[in-house]
């Protein structure tokens, strides 16, 4: 042990706190620094969960948690792990999203590393500060486009930290390997220009080629720093987000969550839906009701998996469709941007969304609109005509833009529906039966994709590995859930289900030629957060 004395109990790492022993107490310069008594694991787990439950307010739970992990990160990781189901929307949406609009405010102690556009040309130098040389997960973010709050200029910075403790929590890894990055390129957020205590640079956003020129210069920082690292993007503007994915996925070992994590979750729910309708992903027809990101990412992945079950790219896309505000997406609108082109199919116009379904006959409808309302009871109604078990996710968010809710779904389509969102609803009872709603939620994916990239050391991250973690999480969701309607397995048994994914996500970069680790060991990746003895 290298510390000793104060600066053992000031490294979070390292600090268990009045859990020391009195054999380690002595050894380690630590007598007469805490209370007497020597405390278990379990009963300082009880000490902040009653401290934690007797906060006034989910930013006040978010504040004690995060001062926590500053303190005793074993002690952070086994209250989160034992209770995530209560806590990811404190540690992450929605609490974090008001702990990133109060980020100046709430400021204690500063966690991971800040590059600023001030930084460039010596990016390199400033990773070379972090302590850690083993870096295996990065999550960076630019601030711009967080969760559905907008431009949070550095304040974004809860993101990163809020995304990997899911990594620990949802899937064991180390606290040590992960690395919190913040681009600070400035902020159009004007009031957090005119905020005394903002934390950020105090200018407009860097945009264009210099923004592109800082991002390149951390990539490639970091790949010569962290040669081991997945280098993740978070919560980027849609403008900035599709061309640095396009442009670092086959450079990098990289993806971005809000486009293809989302995208894997959809897939997933979809493969779960299928095993109730009985019937094969080529036969499906999709209809998108929203043409921005989400939907893009979804319809790529369920494109790809398509072809992979043998479909044609050019027939797989036709079972695919958008409308838009303006209507069906079809070929010849002059209107239609280039994100939406592929998926632009020879047909008459078609003005809306409830017209679609009686031309088109889809067997799955996905709302990614934020068209509240917009699933109203005679396109339910359209749905449950053309389909026995009519397909149909809500998936905008929050709560208030979801296009239906719950007992819409149900209640219009007879208790047919297969339905999942965006947010989360509660239990349906309809005629003595309950449905219980899926949770489209990235946190069942992303943390057993990150394993099965570290485990093997996997140099790219192809779109087929989003198929093969989506396949593997519906293959997770039990009979017992389906039959009650619920697509998606109980986030209660997260490390279980990332544990399947991270060890089909590494047997697939083994198959592919992707990996370094020729037998990845991902169980044995798994962190567990207990203490160590150190004498
Ligand atoms: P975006 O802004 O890129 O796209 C929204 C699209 O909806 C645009 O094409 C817009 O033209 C279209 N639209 C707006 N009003 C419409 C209307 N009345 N009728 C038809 N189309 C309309 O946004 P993005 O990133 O694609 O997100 C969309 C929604 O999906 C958001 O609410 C977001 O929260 C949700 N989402 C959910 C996820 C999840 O459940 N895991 C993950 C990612 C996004």
């Amino acid at each position: 042990m290298k510390l000793r004395g104060p600066a053992l109990l000031r490294d979070p790492l390292l600090n268990k706190g009045t859990a020391f022993t009195e054999a380690e107490r002595e050894a380690l310069g630590l007598e007469g620094l805490l209370p007497p008594h020597v405390t278990t694991l379990e009963e300082q787990v009880a000490r902040v969960l009653d401290n934690y439950r007797r906060k006034p307010t989910n930013l006040e739970r978010y504040i004690h948690l995060i001062s926590l992990q500053d303190r005793n990160e074993t002690l952070f990781y086994r209250v989160l792990t034992g209770h995530l189901e209560e806590m990811m929307p404190i540690v992450y949406t929605p609490t974090v999203g008001e702990a990133c609009q109060q980020f100046g405010k709430l400021f204690r102690r500063a966690r991971g590393l800040y590059v600023s556009s001030e930084d460039r040309g010596k990016v390199a130098r400033i990773f070379a500060n972090w302590p850690e040389p083993d870096v295996r997960v990065v999550v960076m973010t630019d601030g711009e486009r967080i969760l559905g709050l907008g431009d949070q200029g550095v304040g974004g910075m809860g993101i990163p930290v809020g995304k990997l403790s899911l990594y620990t929590a949802g899937a064991g890894i180390h606290p040590r390997l992960c690395l919190p990055l913040m681009l600070d390129v400035g902020t159009d957020n004007q009031a957090l220009l005119d905020d005394p205590l903002y934390l950020g640079l105090r200018q407009r956003r860097l945009r264009g080629a210099a923004h592109d020129d800082l991002v390149t210069e951390v990539m490639t920082a970091a790949q010569t720093v962290w040669p081991r690292a997945l280098l993740q993007f978070e919560d980027f503007a849609n403008n900035t987000a599709f061309p640095l994915l396009e442009r670092w996925r086959d450079r990098a070992c990289t993806f971005n969550d809000d486009i293809q994590g989302t995208a894997a979750v959809a897939l997933a729910g979809l493969y779960s839906a299928l095993r109730l309708t009985g019937r094969p992903l080529v036969e499906q027809r999709v209809v998108f009701l929203g043409a921005g990101a989400a939907a893009t990412g979804i319809a790529a992945l369920i494109a790809g998996a398509m072809v992979d079950e043998g479909l044609p790219p050019a027939e797989a896309r036709r079972r695919l469709w958008f409308v838009d505000s303006q209507g069906l997406v079809v070929k010849g609108r002059d209107d239609l941007e280039g994100h939406k082109l592929r998926y632009a199919h020879e047909h008459p116009p078609v003005p809306t969304l409830l017209e679609t379904i009686r031309a088109l006959s889809p067997t799955a409808l996905i709302g990614v609109s934020t068209a509240a309302g917009a699933f109203d009871r005679a396109v339910i109604e359209a749905m449950a005509a053309k389909n026995e078990r009519p397909i149909i996710f809500a998936l905008s968010n929050p709560t208030s833009k979801s296009e239906c809710t719950a007992e819409q779904a149900y209640g219009f389509s007879g208790g047919r529906a297969i339905f999942a969102s965006g947010s989360p609803f509660p239990p349906v009872t309809l005629n003595g039966r309950t449905h219980v709603p899926g949770q489209g939620n990235n946190a069942y994916i992303f943390p057993g994709l990150g394993l099965g990239v570290v485990a093997s050391q996997a140099r790219r991250i192809p779109d087929r590995m989003f198929a093969e973690a989506a396949r593997t999480l519906a293959a997770q969701t039990s009979a017992a859930d389906l039959e009650m309607g619920r697509i998606y397995p109980s986030l209660s048994r997260i490390r279980e289900v990332s544990l399947a994914i991270g060890s089909a996500v590494a047997a697939l970069a083994v198959r592919e030629g992707l990996a370094a680790v020729a037998a990845p060991d991902v169980a044995g990746q798994m962190w567990t957060p207990e203490y160590e003895s150190y004498i």
